[in-house]
């Protein structure tokens, strides 16, 4: 519980988070390299020490494995919240030829709410869009949308997602990625979230936007949260309700 503390939660962004994060994420990626592919441990420490990268050696875990289980799914990626671009980097190897798009303001954190503890700053965790896209050139597909989210969607074709990664940190931005995408996610697709077990505001969004949905809140062992997304359930007398093809087909709600 000592994470969810105001006074350490405000050292966010500072040397002491980032030299925090490095040391137990030294000891994540021993723990990965007893049991998981050589290559994939590589992978996570060659991102960790190429920028810096708010996530656990676990959370990048997680990220890369759940991106890479959704590319069986029809849909595209995207990512909301993306600093230095570590986390878009490691969906960037696994994402095959899927798009992905890449949400930030690129100016750091916006205003928080009084639904979040008040550990932030405004423009925390700036980073230039240029930084972001030179540092990702090599991978094809990837589209960079500047601005506040969800304003930020303007222009952006009507699609579907299989995978969506949200680490924005606050109430509003969260709650704004749950609206988009929630409907827009092809059944069975993943939208993944740091931050849930560790910042008010992320939590509540969940809990408040997911309150009338039928699909269960995951937490998981690190600070992050999960939603698979269902197919819709067909009603009766509807021929989708015995037709297991028109189930299955992902359908945009
Ligand atoms: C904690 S950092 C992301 C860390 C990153 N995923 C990594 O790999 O280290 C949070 C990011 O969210 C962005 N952000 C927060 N709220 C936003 C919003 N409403 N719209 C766009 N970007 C937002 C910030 O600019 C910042 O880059």
């Amino acid at each position: 519980m000592w994470l969810r503390n105001k006074f350490v939660q405000r050292m966010g962004g500072g040397f002491f988070e980032q030299a925090g994060l490095d040391a137990w994420s030294k000891l994540q990626i021993a723990s990965l390299s007893a049991r998981k592919p050589t290559g994939e441990v590589k992978l996570l420490r060659k991102v960790r020490r190429e920028r810096k990268c708010l996530n656990s050696a676990w959370e990048c875990y997680n990220v890369m494995t759940l991106a890479r289980a959704m590319i069986k799914l029809p849909g595209a990626f995207a990512e909301v919240g993306c600093y230095q671009g570590t986390t878009a980097k490691l969906i960037c190897e696994v994402k095959g030829d899927k798009p992905l798009l890449l949400f930030d303001t690129f100016e750091g954190l916006p205003e928080d709410c009084d639904k979040d503890a008040r550990v932030h700053r405004v423009g925390q965790y700036a980073c230039s869009v240029e930084k972001v896209s030179g540092y990702l050139a090599g991978y094809e597909g990837v589209s960079y949308h500047k601005g506040l989210f969800p304003d930020s969607t303007d222009g952006v074709p009507e699609q579907q997602y299989a995978f969506v990664h949200f680490d924005v940190d606050l109430y509003e931005g969260t709650l704004a990625c749950l609206e988009y995408f929630y409907p827009r996610m092809t059944p069975g697709g993943v939208m993944l979230s740091h931050d849930y077990g560790m910042l008010k505001g992320v939590e509540q969004a969940f809990h408040d936007f997911m309150e009338d949905k039928p699909e269960p809140i995951i937490p998981q062992a690190t600070t992050q949260v999960m939603i698979i997304k269902q197919a819709p359930v067909a009603a009766a007398g509807d021929p989708a309700a015995t037709d297991p093809a028109a189930q299955a087909a992902p359908v945009l709600r």
